[in-house]
């Protein structure tokens, strides 16, 4: 039995499979729509989400599938003291697989030592977003025509961001990567990300903190929102909140080819006015967050249309 706990979990080769899945299920949504009939997934999420839990109902509902679960720690018996490797071996006995989202490191980890089902990590505090990452490689695989050789920028909160920790674990095993990472001193991206991943894999990557300077150089520009509840103080957060806020004047500064994608939620980072770019795919990458967890649900799951 398989889990998705971190990026790395699948090759590369086995990310393209995936990839490739998707695309097919972008393609011929019918083929897809009974093949998880009778099986059921179920969401616990201990922390808040729009995108991530709705991706994945919406996913298990497109392929036949139904879905169990719940929205809020409170509204979980994680209110009553119990534990999440004991919530992981009830949940087993009444679904087929599950998405977890907690605010500690490590949850979902520790819920799959315990699980007889698989667990996919659907956000674990400020550590990693696999899914989030699938999303973002399917986008730019899909709109860039490629994943390899392009200069990536990462904008805003490199420190708490678990969707940029995914994502540059993901993005190093592919051929002329190089990164731009643009933040203030105060978020920029944890030590273990820099030493036991850019620096261990030979990568080029610059940290600067003007995001005009970086622009010109970028062929996808992936903007993050400053990550509030991780802060220790709101002082310090009012303080960082509006460091970088990409507006026309900004966009007119990049490449006509870039892209500019976003996990969302969106706060104060990308003006509206950007949102009619052509360049803008944010919204576009929502989309590909469904086939992409329509593609693991199904790999996971071991399932194939007939
Ligand atoms: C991200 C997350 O939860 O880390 N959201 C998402 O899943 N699309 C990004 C964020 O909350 O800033």
């Amino acid at each position: 039995m398989r889990h998705l706990i971190s990026p790395l979990d699948f090759s590369a080769e086995e990310l393209d499979q995936l990839m490739d899945l998707a695309s097919d299920i972008e393609q011929n949504p019918k083929k897809y729509a009974h093949v998880c009939d009778g099986k059921k997934l179920a969401t616990l999420f201990y922390e808040p989400s729009t995108r991530t839990r709705l991706s994945f109902e919406a996913a298990m509902l497109n392929l036949g599938g139904s879905v169990i679960g719940f929205a809020s720690a409170d509204s979980s018996s994680a209110s009553k003291g119990e534990s999440v490797s004991d919530t992981i071996r009830i949940i087993s006995c009444y679904a087929d697989i599950c998405a977890m989202r907690h605010p500690k490191e490590g949850a979902p980890l520790v819920a799959s030592l315990k699980s007889s089902i698989p667990v996919i990590n659907a956000g674990d505090g400020g550590h990693q977003h696999p899914t989030q990452t699938l999303t973002d490689l399917m986008t730019i695989r899909s709109l860039k025509g490629r994943l390899g050789n392009m200069t990536v920028g990462l904008c805003g909160d490199l420190k708490f961001g678990r969707t940029v920790h995914s994502l540059i674990n993901a993005l190093v095993r592919y051929e002329g990567i190089r990164f731009v990472l643009i933040s203030p001193r105060e978020l920029r991206v944890p030590d273990y990300i820099r030493d036991n991943v850019l620096e261990a894999n030979h990568i080029p990557y610059t940290e600067v903190e003007s995001l005009d300077q970086a622009m010109p150089q970028l062929d996808i520009l992936y903007m993050t929102r400053v990550q509030r509840e991780r802060f220790f103080n709101e002082e310090e957060y009012i303080r960082m909140k509006d460091c970088y806020i990409l507006d026309k004047s900004k966009m007119a500064l990049g490449k006509k080819d870039m892209l500019v994608l976003h996990p969302l939620p969106r706060v104060n980072e990308i003006s509206v006015e950007v949102d009619d770019d052509p360049r803008a795919v944010y919204f576009r990458q929502v989309q590909y967050g469904v086939y992409v967890r329509m593609a693991l649900i199904m790999t996971l799951l071991e399932v194939a249309p007939c």
